[in-house]
Order: structure tokens, then C-alpha cells, then sequence
């Protein structure tokens, strides 16, 4: 037996940790039936004093268990030793690490703004300053033993030391609520420093903070690019020295001469001046620096990993186009292009990135306007040689793009990729099956996963980059079967909990930003609800997407954590449904007052039949109000009893009672009052039937209408699916539900849209915002190619074709039982759950079906075979053969 894979918090050593840390382990062992007995953790800081021992503890939790010791010292690198035994007698230990981050008192350094005067940056290319050069000189009296770097900035940086950078980051410090939430990070930079003369490099561009579409909405906010950071050394002699931001670093434009997240970075080489980050670089010319009192309240150690390249692809074809060239890299992604430049001085080479291609293969701009990003705006870069060689990647936007339009130079294939970025999050998943047109759905879910993970949870990385909550409701299931998004989901709830308001409102966008706090506040004028405008559905993300991370992972520390976000917007939701009636109801009081029927919402949002043509401003609110009528009272209901559930688990009793009772009278004014007495729905939409059905609110009587209506919407809409966003992570299972599980493969098989494989028919590489993605000429739409909600499928082939669903929440009992529908041949599916991998891997050949599933140590599994044989198993790999007549 083995204690593999430790972790605290989640991640793997983390540097500059702040939150109160939790730990996990694996265990592994080749004897079946294994689980853990007892475990011990000890804890010794960097001088080997002791800081915590649990003891011994019975128990087989090997994940989530938070550290409840003493305080933890800042700065302060951490071994962690567990010690387990198993139920065979066998006893083994393992180590890892953690380092504290700085207590809020340590911090040293001080603000400083650049003293450049800048324009207050506008949308659109080339319509923002400069970003901002700052160098600081320190001298050190040896090379120290231990360094570390703590930064942040206003805007987003790189960061140098003596000219190299400590890591590959990008857009360090992380989109959050700036006034109440900034990232510092921690840099281990012990290898960058020397003795003598040391600099520290920071360029700083308009990021999130500085842009005008994302840019917090704070009192007084302030325009300069700033900067923060402190240089902790210890020397070999036990002396330490601590240098931090001050009046004496000075600051310089360089070569980007503009920089925007959305509309692309302007770049003139003519403006490099070689060595700025080195020690002996002159300065002299540069502007001084001037203190600045924003102190340090807001300032948290970032918690989850770095965005950074997920991969770099090269170019698949590159065709003369016009003035131009056309490159495709044949995979829709957000991220940037990496360029070798050989030209003259002051060519002007210009990149244009888009996600589609028009019929006739030209260069096509799908961006709607939005706010004031402004019809077809631009994803753009643009770099001005200096004569020189080069390579050429933009630092501070990024793009969603397959293609990418070149002019300016002749383009050779060898000498352009592409960097996909996302947020670092382990891989934890695999399916594959003996259908090729299923796996590349599986790769554009993945695909899209990855473009819109990057920083926060993005609807889109060409439009609107936005944290829309909604769309990761319908999705977080998904995420977490695919990465490991612990770590990233923490920071981003965490975040949504300093945007909730004084009347307990989630916001339909986190962090709330630009035009979309201007939305919330015109949807609460208009429609007259308490606090910032929301919509049911979306503001229900802060209850769903914890009780999802608890669900896929055991983790409750999350549930913990978010327990005061989470009853504050069920409060709200009981507060709004008690507060007015809903328009025209005839309902009893004691009926209305339980249904959440008033304010604004979006429904289903983007039901395929009615979006088809796009988002027609037109017809949306028509659909957007009717299936309102059920989606707001259902979601309403759905965040109230999940919350009793978090509560009951979290062994708060009065609140599991008091909200249970709330939910249960909520359910019987869906069922009295959305439900009709002759059992039809509010409006004869598929998820009108959907919703119901999948969440048991449907009473007995009318179970066979809601069965038929449910088929029959189906078939009037030609054998395709038809529910939008917060219909769609059900529809699959309600069919189930009626025992319907053949239609819901004829969904799956559907290659006509709307459907998952016409896109993937069409050549997606990413699942689509519209699955109409082209109209009946082929000429691609307005929306985006690349929003994973509908990606949300996964959850349901990952439970019913690949056969792994969770009986217990984190998989602690694992039910294995594919259910096949005569068209697969073979499947075979990976998930590294809190426990450790389980895998179910079966195929069909010569009338025989063969299994095998791997049952990771601490975990237990109930595997059903497809002629009902039943096996009950602990951890271990098994195998079976049945006869089987496909
Ligand atoms: C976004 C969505 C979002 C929706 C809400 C769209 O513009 O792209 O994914 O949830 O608005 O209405």
C-alpha cells in the first residue's frame, strides 16, 4: 500500500498560501478491498518545531480535511507527513509541503503609480496608453538561501528578476472584485537572485482592472497602472532583509504602445529597450515614482494556479488570401498567436483572429455588438518591426480564434502557432469510445472547457470574456468530471460572495463589471426587485455549483465556506417570492407567496427553435417571460432545498428545518399553482416538461401527461432536442426518468440541429452558443462558437455510456453500470475522483460483453452488468465476460 498524490488545498506544494489550508491523499495498494483505517498528519514548520499532530485517527477520509492546529506563521514553509494504515494491516507515509503566505501586518513595500499622465483608456484598438515599464534596483549582501517575491499590480503584469521571469504566467493578478478581492502572488525566486545588484522588472498593462468593459466599479478608482511588491531574503548566516516598492523605482513606456483584453495589443519593436529588467540597465531617463496610499485591506495570496499555456498548436494550413493570409490551426481556442518576424524596419504586420471562416473562406468577424464592444470590434494584434528578427506574442489580451488573418509579410507555416491559455487545473478525465464523431464531441466540450476557464468562468473568449453565472450552474458538474477545478472554483465563488449585496443578490455576472452592474441596476428599476437586478438560474450559481463541487468531490469545506453567501441569496429568493405578486396571478396568498414569479429573467435562455436566427432582440423576451413562469419558481425552489440539504450536512439543524420547510411549501405552489390543474405547463416549451419531471415535482396524477408531452415536443420537434441553457443539463436524464432511455440515445445520435453532432457534422472543434451555427447557405451566424453550457451532455454519457455514476457524494460508492444502446462497440472511461482513479472500460465483440472497472482504494462500487447481474465490490480491478447479442 501507497499514500500517492498529496496535496494542500488541492494543488500540488503551493507557494503563498493564505486561506486555512486543507489536506488530501491517495491511497493505492494492489490488494482489492482496501481502505483506510487510521490516518495521522503531522505538521513541522521549516525549523522542524512541531506545529500541529493530529494523532491517530480512525477514519478512511483521505480528502478535504482541514487543517484545525494553531495558527499557522506567515512566510513560513510547511512539511506535511501522513502516516495511514489499512484494513490488511499494512501501514505506509507519505510528504509534501506548503509555504504561508505574508500576513496582512508584513506587508513592507508601498504603492506605486507610474507618474506617466494617461488617457482614460477607450474600447477598440489602439485606443489605450502605453503599458507601464517599472524597475527597482536592490542590493543584496550575498546570494540569499531563500527568496520570494510577493506582487501585484493594478492592471495585469510580468514579472521579471534581473531579467528573467520566475514562471510563465499570464495576466497575474487574476480577474476579481479589485476593491474587496486582489491576487498578490508568491514567486519563489531564490535561483534569480545574486549577491550585489538586483533588479525587479514589472510590466504592467490595462488588464481587467484598467479596461473598460471589465473595470471594477469602485469609489475613486484609481487610473494610474500601479504596482506592489516585496523582495523577502534570508542569507546563509540566518540574517534576513526585506526591499520593497517604493519612490525610488522608476517607470518608462516600451514597446506596447496600447494593449486592450478584447480588441488586441499594439506592438512597436522600434520602442524595446534591450535589458530594462538588468541590474546595470540605465535609467536615467525614466520618470520617478510616486507613492500611493492604497493600502492593503483588499490584498488576499492567490488562491488556485496561474493561467498558462494549455497548449501551443502549429499551424494546419496557411492559404494567400487577398492582401493576406489565412491560417487555421484547426482548433477553435482562447489564447494568442506566436509569430517569427523577419522584416524590414516599420513593416506593419497585422494579425486578425476569428473563430469562423465565411463560405468563401475569408476572414469573418462574428462579434454582435455588446455594449459598446461595438459590431464586428476587433480581435487584433499588431506588431511594428524594428528591421530586426523576432518573435512576436502579445502580452496582455488574448483572443478566441481558430483562424487568424495575417498581412503585412509572407507567412511560412513553421514560423506561426498558436498558445492556448487557460487556468492550470489537472486533468482528471478520459473517454473514448468506438464512435469518432462521439470522441470529438468529448474534445469540444474539453476544448470549450478549456477556452473559457481562463482566470474566472467565461460564457465566451471572442465576445464577452464574463464570469455569467447561469451558464456555470448548467455546467459545473461537467467542469469537475473533466479537471480538477477545486482550486479555481474556490477563488471565483469566493469572488461571487464580494459581489452578493446588502439584500443578498448574486449577480448574473462575477466579478460584476462595466455594463453588465449597469444591466442589473436597469433590470431592478424596471422590474422593481430589492438589491441589484439578477434572474433566476444565474444568481442560483451560488448555491449549485458548491453543492456540484461537494457532489463530484466530497469536498465540504466549500459548502462551509460559501454557507453565509449561500443562505443570504436563498433569503433573498424567499424575500422576492413573498414580496409581490407575480403579474395577473389569481392565486391564494398562501399559495403565490411561496413562488418566486416576479423580476427579471432570462428563462431557459437561448432555447435552439427560438434562437436559431440568433439572438433576435425581438423575439428573446417573448420566450425569456414564458419560460420564466416555470424556471424562475423551479430554480427558486431548487436553491431553497439545496440549501436545506448544505445545511443538514453541515449539521445546522434549525437552518436544514427551517429551510426545509420553506422548500417543501415552495414545491406544492409549483405543483398548485405552475402545474395546471390538467396537468399542461405554463407554456408548451420541452423543458416546461423537463424541469418537472427531472427534479420529482410532477405529482402522481399527472405523471403520464407530462411523459407525453415531454415525447411528443420531442417528436414535433423533429426527433431534436429543444431546451436552452438551464433545461439542458436534464433533459437527457428526464427521458431516462420515463423510461425513455432510447430517446434520449436518438438525442445523443441526432445529427441534425439542433443537436450535438450536427455541430460536430459541421466541423465544430468547440460546442456552440447557437447549434444553428450556419444558416440553411452556410453562411456562419452571430453568436459564439465557443460556450461550453451545452457542453453539460458530458455529465449524462459519462453516468449512462461510459457506466460511472456516483452513488455517495465524491464517489465514495461508485455505481458502474453502462447502458447501452446497440451503437457503441467499445467505450472506455477514466475519472480520478478524491479517492483515486476508477475506470470502466468495456466493448462488444463476438457475441460476448466484456467489463473492466477499477475501484480505487476507500471507495466501494455496486457494478450492475447489462443482463442485471449485480456485484457488489470494494477497491481493485475486476473483469467480466457475459453473452451479449448486440
Ligand atoms: C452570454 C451568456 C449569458 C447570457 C445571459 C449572453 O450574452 O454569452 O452565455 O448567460 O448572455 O443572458
Amino acid at each position: 500500500m501507497k499514500i500517492i498524490d498529496l496535496k494542500t488545498l488541492n494543488m500540488v506544494a503551493p507557494l503563498g498560501v493564505g486561506a486555512r489550508p486543507y489536506f488530501s491523499w491517495i491511497m493505492a495498494s494492489d490488494e482489492r478491498d482496501t481502505h483506510q483505517t487510521s490516518y495521522r498528519l503531522e505538521i513541522c514548520d521549516e525549523r522542524g518545531e512541531r506545529a500541529h499532530d493530529t494523532g491517530v485517527i480512525r477514519s478512511d477520509k483521505n480528502a478535504y480535511i482541514a487543517y484545525d492546529g494553531a495558527p499557522l506563521k506567515p512566510r513560513t514553509i510547511y512539511a506535511w507527513k501522513v502516516s495511514a494504515t489499512d484494513n490488511h494491516g499494512n501501514a505506509a507515509e507519505a510528504e509534501s509541503r506548503f509555504e504561508t503566505a505574508l500576513d496582512m501586518g508584513d506587508w513592507r513595500a508601498k504603492w506605486i503609480d507610474s507618474p506617466i499622465k494617461r488617457k482614460k483608456s477607450k474600447p477598440g484598438f489602439g485606443k489605450q496608453d502605453p503599458a507601464t515599464m517599472f524597475r527597482q534596483v536592490f542590493s543584496l549582501k550575498s546570494k540569499p538561501v531563500k527568496a520570494r517575491l510577493y506582487a501585484t499590480c493594478h492592471g495585469v503584469y510580468e514579472l521579471y528578476v534581473n531579467g528573467a521571469r520566475p514562471d510563465e504566467r499570464a495576466f497575474a493578478p487574476e480577474h476579481t472584485v479589485y476593491g474587496k478581492h486582489l491576487c498578490y502572488q508568491t514567486y519563489d525566486v531564490t535561483e534569480l537572485c545574486a549577491a550585489g545588484k538586483n533588479a525587479i522588472g514589472m510590466y504592467v498593462g490595462d488588464g481587467w482592472y484598467h479596461c473598460p468593459h471589465t473595470a471594477p466599479d469602485m469609489k475613486n478608482k484609481p487610473k494610474a497602472h500601479a504596482a506592489l511588491y516585496q523582495l523577502e531574503v534570508e542569507y546563509s548566516d540566518g540574517a534576513a532583509q526585506t526591499f520593497g516598492s517604493d519612490a525610488s523605482a522608476k517607470a518608462a513606456y516600451g514597446p506596447i504602445l496600447s494593449s486592450d483584453l478584447y480588441a488586441g495589443e499594439l506592438y512597436d519593436a522600434n520602442n524595446e529597450t534591450p535589458g530594462w529588467s538588468a541590474p546595470e540597465f540605465d535609467d536615467s531617463g525614466w520618470a520617478n515614482c510616486a507613492e500611493a496610499d492604497y493600502g492593503y485591506a483588499n490584498l488576499v495570496a492567490q488562491s488556485g494556479e496561474p493561467v498558462t499555456a494549455a497548449r501551443v498548436l502549429p499551424a494546419q494550413s496557411v492559404t494567400r488570401k487577398g492582401e493576406g493570409y489565412i491560417v487555421d490551426f484547426g482548433q477553435n481556442m482562447a489564447g494568442r498567436v506566436r509569430l517569427k518576424v523577419d522584416a524590414p524596419r516599420g513593416a506593419k504586420i497585422t494579425l486578425e483572429h476569428c473563430e469562423v471562416l465565411d463560405k468563401q473562406g475569408n476572414y469573418y468577424n462574428n462579434i454582435l455588438s455588446f455594449g459598446g464592444l461595438g459590431k464586428g470590434c476587433d480581435q487584433k494584434d499588431e506588431y511594428i518591426s524594428n528591421g530586426k528578427p523576432a518573435v512576436f506574442e502579445p502580452k496582455f489580451t488574448f483572443h478566441g480564434f481558430r483562424y487568424v488573418k495575417v498581412t503585412g509579410m509572407d507567412v511560412k507555416p513553421e514560423d506561426i502557432c498558436a498558445v492556448a491559455l487557460t487556468s492550470k487545473k489537472a486533468d482528471i478525465g478520459i473517454f473514448e469510445t468506438s464512435d469518432a464523431r462521439l470522441n470529438r464531441l468529448y474534445e469540444n466540450i474539453r476544448w470549450s472547457q478549456t477556452s473559457n476557464t481562463l482566470s474566472i468562468p467565461t460564457d465566451c473568449p471572442q465576445r464577452e470574456k464574463a464570469g455569467w453565472t447561469g451558464d456555470m450552474l448548467v455546467y459545473a458538474k461537467t467542469a469537475l468530471l473533466n479537471e480538477d477545478c477545486t482550486a479555481f472554483f474556490t477563488r471565483w465563488l469566493k469572488n461571487m460572495s464580494c459581489d452578493q449585496d446588502e439584500y443578498g443578490v448574486i449577480p448574473m455576472v462575477v466579478p460584476q463589471v462595466g455594463m453588465y452592474l449597469k444591466m442589473g441596476k436597469m433590470f431592478k428599476l424596471i422590474y422593481r426587485t430589492q438589491g441589484n437586478g439578477t434572474s433566476s438560474g444565474w444568481g442560483d450559481a451560488a448555491v449549485i455549483v458548491p453543492y456540484d463541487m461537494y457532489q463530484v468531490t466530497g469536498n465540504s469545506e466549500i459548502l462551509k465556506q460559501q454557507y453565509d453567501c449561500m443562505r443570504g441569496w436563498v433569503d433573498y429568493i424567499i424575500s422576492e417570492a413573498a414580496r409581490r405578486r407575480g403579474r395577473r396571478s389569481k392565486l391564494p396568498q398562501d399559495i403565490e407567496k411561496y413562488l418566486w414569479n416576479t423580476g427579471y429573467h432570462y428563462g431557459e435562455w437561448l432555447i435552439p427553435s427560438q434562437s436559431k436566427d440568433g439572438l433576435s432582440f425581438l423575439k428573446l423576451p417573448r420566450v425569456m417571460r414564458l419560460s420564466a413562469r416555470y424556471t424562475a419558481p423551479i430554480f427558486g425552489w431548487l436553491s431553497v432545498s439545496t440549501f436545506a440539504k448544505i445545511a443538514e450536512l453541515l449539521s445546522k439543524s434549525e437552518d436544514a428545518a427551517k429551510y426545509g420547510e420553506i422548500a417543501e411549501k415552495m414545491k406544492r405552489a409549483i405543483q398548485q399553482g405552475v402545474i395546471q390543474p390538467d396537468g399542461s405547463m405554463p407554456a408548451d416549451l420541452m423543458g416546461a416538461y423537463v424541469l418537472p419531471i427531472y427534479f420529482d415535482l410532477v405529482p402522481e396524477q399527472h405523471m403520464k401527461t407530462f411523459a407525453d408531452n415531454l415525447v411528443r415536443s420531442i417528436q414535433e420537434n423533429g426527433g431534436c432536442m429543444d431546451t436552452g441553457f438551464l433545461a439542458s443539463p436534464y433533459l437527457l436524464d428526464a427521458l431516462c426518468k420515463i423510461g425513455r432511455i432510447d430517446l434520449a440515445y436518438s438525442l445523443l445520435w441526432q445529427n441534425k440541429a439542433p443537436s450535438w453532432l450536427a455541430e460536430v457534422d459541421a466541423g465544430g472543434t468547440t460546442i456552440w452558443e447557437n447549434s444553428f451555427g450556419y444558416d440553411a447557405d452556410g453562411n456562419p451566424g452571430n453568436l459564439s462558437f465557443n460556450h461550453y453550457a451545452f457542453g453539460c451532455v458530458a455529465d449524462w454519457i459519462f453516468r449512462k455510456v461510459a457506466g460511472i455514476d456516483a452513488l455517495e457524494a465524491g464517489f465514495k460508492r461508485i455505481l458502474i453500470a453502462p447502458e447501452l444502446d446497440g451503437k457503441l462497440t467499445r467505450c472506455k472511461r477514466k475519472f480520478v475522483s478524491a479517492q483515486g482513479a476508477i475506470e470502466c472500460e468495456w466493448s462488444i465483440a463476438d457475441n460476448q460483453f466484456r467489463l473492466r472497472a477499477v475501484i480505487p482504494c476507500n471507495s466501494t462500487a455496486k457494478i450492475i452488468l447489462p443482463d442485471g447481474q449485480t456485484h457488489e465490490v470494494g477497491s481493485g480491478e475486476y473483469e467480466y465476460a457475459i453473452a451479449y447479442e448486440n
